[in-house]
């Protein structure tokens, strides 16, 4: 449920790589509880946005403050023990681990230990059975063989889910999710959308980039626009779709109706 009060503030934050600014002066506010989409054209900073967040990649300028406390600077480990979490756009499993193992490893940080994981209240249990009944969460079915398959068999709509399972194990206080929808099936995603939704429910806030953006809209309250590293605008996800700079960003009206398809 959002709250109303800003849970992460991005200020004037930017990023060079050599003479390319990925990131140009991007200030925005994510309040708690709510789903922000982030959209833009490719390599327009999206991914380079969550990784100065998390702490993978050194903003060159700018401030990040989590609930008013300034984490711009700190190492990722710091920023996930926070409760910070994210995915990656392309996905990093332990591909020789079974994906149950996946969560086991997780479980055994601070913060899980502190905490006691997703639905832990307080108290981590045996990290293989935690680790089962976050994947389960995930809509990983329990009684079948998928928890134990090794993550290099697992196909990529489950990749996807682990990802996000991983993030619980940290019991998260958001989540920065990096194309979760992408190379997934219509009916992959029309899945995974519930999920989604019970975790806002469950009172996580996401930030959530992507390209699908029909699938995207049917769980943002809010979307922000980035183009060549700058914040374009935002807004509801009506007023961005038919802003004639969003639509120029997306190289033209036709594109941009191809990318919502017609369904
Ligand atoms: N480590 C890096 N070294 C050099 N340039 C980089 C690096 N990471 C990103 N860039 C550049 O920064 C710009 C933004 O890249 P970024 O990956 O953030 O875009 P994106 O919006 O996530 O794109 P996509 O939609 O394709 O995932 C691009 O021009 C990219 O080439
Ligand atoms: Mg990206």
């Amino acid at each position: 449920m959002n709250t109303g009060h800003p849970i992460l503030q991005v200020q004037g934050l930017s990023r060079a790589f050599g003479g390319i600014l990925a990131l140009n002066n991007v200030t925005f506010d994510v309040q708690e509880g709510e789903i922000l989409g982030i959209i833009g054209p490719n390599g327009s900073g999206k991914t380079t946005l969550i990784n100065c967040i998390t702490g993978f990649v050194k903003k060159t300028s700018g401030q990040v403050f989590f609930k008013g406390k300034d984490i711009s600077g700190k190492p990722p480990h710091k920023i996930a023990d926070m409760g910070i979490t994210r995915t990656f756009q392309i996905m990093r499993p332990y591909y020789s681990l079974p994906a149950y193992k996946n969560l086991v490893i997780p479980l055994f940080s601070p913060r899980a230990k502190r905490t006691g994981g997703w639905r832990g209240g307080g108290r981590l249990g045996d990290r293989n059975t935690v680790g089962i009944d976050i994947l389960e969460e995930m809509g990983f079915e329990r009684d079948s063989f998928v928890p134990y398959k090794m993550a290099s068999n697992l196909p990529t709509g489950y990749l996807k889910r682990l990802e996000l399972a991983r993030c619980l194990a940290l019991k998260p206080e958001i989540i920065l999710c990096d194309e979760v929808f992408s190379g997934l099936s219509m009916s992959e995603i029309a899945s995974m959308v519930p999920l989604i939704e019970r975790l806002q429910m469950d009172g996580i806030t996401l930030i959530m980039i992507e390209h699908r953006l029909r699938e995207l809209f049917l769980v943002t309250d809010r979307v922000m626009v980035l183009n060549f590293g700058e914040k374009l605008m935002e807004g509801s996800a009506e007023a961005v779709m038919t802003d004639d700079k969003v639509k120029e960003a997306y190289f033209g009206s036709e594109k941009i109706e191809e990318i919502l398809g017609d369904a």
